[in-house]
């Protein structure tokens, strides 16, 4: 079992990093990973790939686990532990938001809107084949800050995920 590591470790940025064969995904949906000491999981929906840090920002919980399911029309994973929902796409936090009237003094619905640097996400490709450009090849991002850093290298969360 690796060993805890610091939430501010930065990987290279832009470096496309084969983490399994391209088989890999036929018959699950799932894959949780560690690539350079970073817990992420690749999901497959359909025949689009999505990839993501696993631990969820929230408290720490079994984001990857959850189930997939449309949040205003956006495909969006739940996290098992207190139903947050992100959006696979990058990992932003749905919210139906309120607006004050100050004339009126109420509060009415202000539609949907979604947080910034939330869950982080990662691209992710496949390539067909069993050369050594095939496979399934990740790009890990490192750029700004997401509230899912914090839980990035934690071994312990990561228990959760991939047991
Ligand atoms: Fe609370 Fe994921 S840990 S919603």
């Amino acid at each position: 079992m690796a060993a805890e590591e610091p939430a501010t470790r930065k990987e290279e940025p832009g470096e496309w990093l084969r983490v399994a064969d391209s088989s890999a995904l036929s018959e699950k949906d799932r894959l949780h990973l560690q690539v350079k000491g970073r817990y992420i999981s690749i999901l497959r929906h359909g025949q689009v790939l999505h990839c993501l840090d696993s631990i969820c920002y929230h408290t720490g919980g079994p984001l990857a686990l959850g189930d997939i399911e449309d949040v205003n029309g956006e495909r969006c994973i739940r996290c098992p532990w207190h139903d947050y929902s992100v959006r696979l796409v990058d990992g932003a936090k749905p919210y139906q938001s309120m607006k004050f009237d100050p004339v009126t003094r109420k509060l009415s619905p202000d539609g949907w809107k979604y947080t910034q640097n939330t869950q982080r996400t990662h691209e992710v490709m496949s390539r067909a084949g069993d050369s050594p450009e095939g496979g399934i090849w990740v790009r890990l991002s490192s750029g700004g800050k997401f509230e899912s850093d914090q839980f990035a290298y934690n071994a312990s969360a990561a228990k959760n995920v991939t047991s």
